[in-house]
């Protein structure tokens, strides 16, 4: 079992292991922005503040869509990047958050 705190939403709480990031967000309530849900149109690019070694890694298609994005080094996409196990804490910039 792992655990998600999201910077500003919400403090230490479970996650299943398995979890989309979108997924766990959205079970916490995090009002991310999404639409494609591909990894293509980086509407819910993510920043990993600590846990990284805990995703899956980056594929293809999420590599190119954030290099387009020029995003930082620790962003990820929340609907390809899955929790593999242990803690993930993270912030959803103001860009990323659904309106
Ligand atoms: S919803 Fe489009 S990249 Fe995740």
């Amino acid at each position: 079992m792992g655990r998600i705190k999201v910077v500003g939403h919400c403090d230490w709480r479970m996650a299943m292991p398995d979890s989309s990031l979108l997924s766990l967000l959205k079970g916490k309530r995090v009002p991310v922005a999404t639409s494609c849900g591909l990894g293509s149109c980086g509407s819910d690019m993510v920043l990993v503040i600590a846990g990284t070694e805990n995703l899956t890694p980056i594929g293809t298609t999420e590599a190119r869509t954030l290099a387009e994005m020029e995003a930082p080094e620790n962003a990820r996409l929340a609907c390809m990047a899955r929790l593999t196990d242990g803690d993930i804490e993270l912030t959803v910039p103001e860009e990323s958050l659904a309106t």
